[in-house]
């Protein structure tokens, strides 16, 4: 059922109207008649670790935000931070920058008298349909303990405020060196958990990378930045998703090579480059592309690939069959799904 509110509300866009001020139920109040998106454009960012941000505006991305209805207890929870927002302006303190990204800013907010912090994501938005908004309808339908919330929005003229809950232990991207397998695996579980609860909503995230995995003090993986999410199930059913998107390091193979990809398997793969960082504090490859020669040697498995540095790092873990299940180039024989993947690895045990 959430699927095909999700979808419903993502397939006919809506404009919004300037200065909009909403949590997710308002959403359904303040939306006018739509219009269509125009065709890809390409854009190429680099982020913060050096590897080449290539985003298209999503093709599957014609959204309204209309008649989705997040639980009651959500949101009171909402709207009372909502509501103290507004009406206590005076008590938020601006108090540092988070990071800037080819999106905009995220600043760090303190109330005063609650103590309480939040995150706030600053994003130009042209259109009053665009896919900052779309990002923002379908993150606030998100709850789960390994994906940012996103408490509420705001747009003010041409710029949209997202509202995000605040994880203050940096990204999975700013721990230096490789970790204990231990350590790593215990991450993975976490983004495996994030991961899962996107794909059971219908949802793909398209740009998983240690620089979008948030951590708390006390070691909660978060999954942030749904800034090229796209929806993947239409009434039950899996549809195409089109469109060169990603971080290239990051990206399966298929987006390089088809014209339409899955969705749940683009997120395992990355999801699989991402152990492999954690294991090695390297990189596989470049991309996914037969011109890069330990992706190569990956591909044919040849015994070569394991006498180089990085790989030498992965020989005699466990978590090797793991990535080998992650990192299959064939995108149908890749485990699409986290169950699949536990089956397969009890069996192996
Ligand atoms: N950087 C970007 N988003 C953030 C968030 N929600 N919390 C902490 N740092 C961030």
């Amino acid at each position: 059922m959430f699927f095909f509110r999700l979808f419903f509300c993502c397939c006919r866009r809506r404009n919004i109207s300037e200065d909009t001020w909403t949590t997710s139920n308002e959403i359904t109040k303040r939306t006018k008649n739509s219009s269509r998106k125009g065709p890809s454009d390409l854009k190429k960012e680099n982020d913060s670790q050096g590897s080449r941000k290539i985003v298209t505006t999503p093709t599957r991305t014609t959204i309204n935000p209309v008649t989705l209805f997040p639980s009651s207890e959500l949101l009171d929870r909402n709207k009372e931070k909502a509501q103290a927002h507004i009406s206590c302006k005076n008590e938020w303190e601006d108090v540092k920058f988070l990071g800037v990204g080819a999106y905009g800013y995220v600043r760090l907010l303190r109330n005063v008298k609650t103590e309480e912090f939040l995150a706030v994501k600053e994003v130009k938005c042209k259109s009053s349909s665009s896919k900052e908004l779309i990002e923002s309808i379908i993150h606030s339908q998100l709850d789960h303990r390994n994906v940012i919330r996103l408490f509420f929005w705001r747009k003010f003229g041409q710029t949209l405020f997202m509202y995000l809950e605040y994880a203050s232990g940096g990204s999975l991207g700013d721990l230096k060196g490789a970790l204990a397998e231990d350590d790593a695996l215990r991450y993975f579980e976490q983004l495996r958990e994030g991961v899962d609860f996107l794909h059971s909503r219908g949802a793909v995230h398209r740009d998983i990378k240690p620089d979008n995995l948030l951590l708390t003090e006390d070691g909660v993986l978060k999954i942030t930045d749904l800034g090229l999410c796209s929806i993947f199930v239409w009434r039950g059913v899996q549809v195409p998703l089109r469109g060169f998107v990603g971080t290239e390091h990051y990206m399966a193979p298929e987006i390089f090579t088809s014209r339409s990809y899955r969705g749940p398997p683009v997120d395992m793969w990355a999801c699989g480059v991402v152990l492999f960082n954690m294991l090695t504090a390297g990189l596989p490859w470049s991309r996914a592309l037969t011109c890069h020669n330990n992706y190569v040697l990956w591909v044919h498995r040849r015994k070569k690939i394991f006498t180089r540095k990085l790989w030498d790092k992965l020989e005699g873990l466990s978590s090797l069959s793991l990535l080998k299940r992650l990192l299959v180039v064939d995108p149908s024989e890749r485990d699409s799904n986290w169950h699949q993947l536990r089956r397969q690895e009890n069996r192996h045990h």
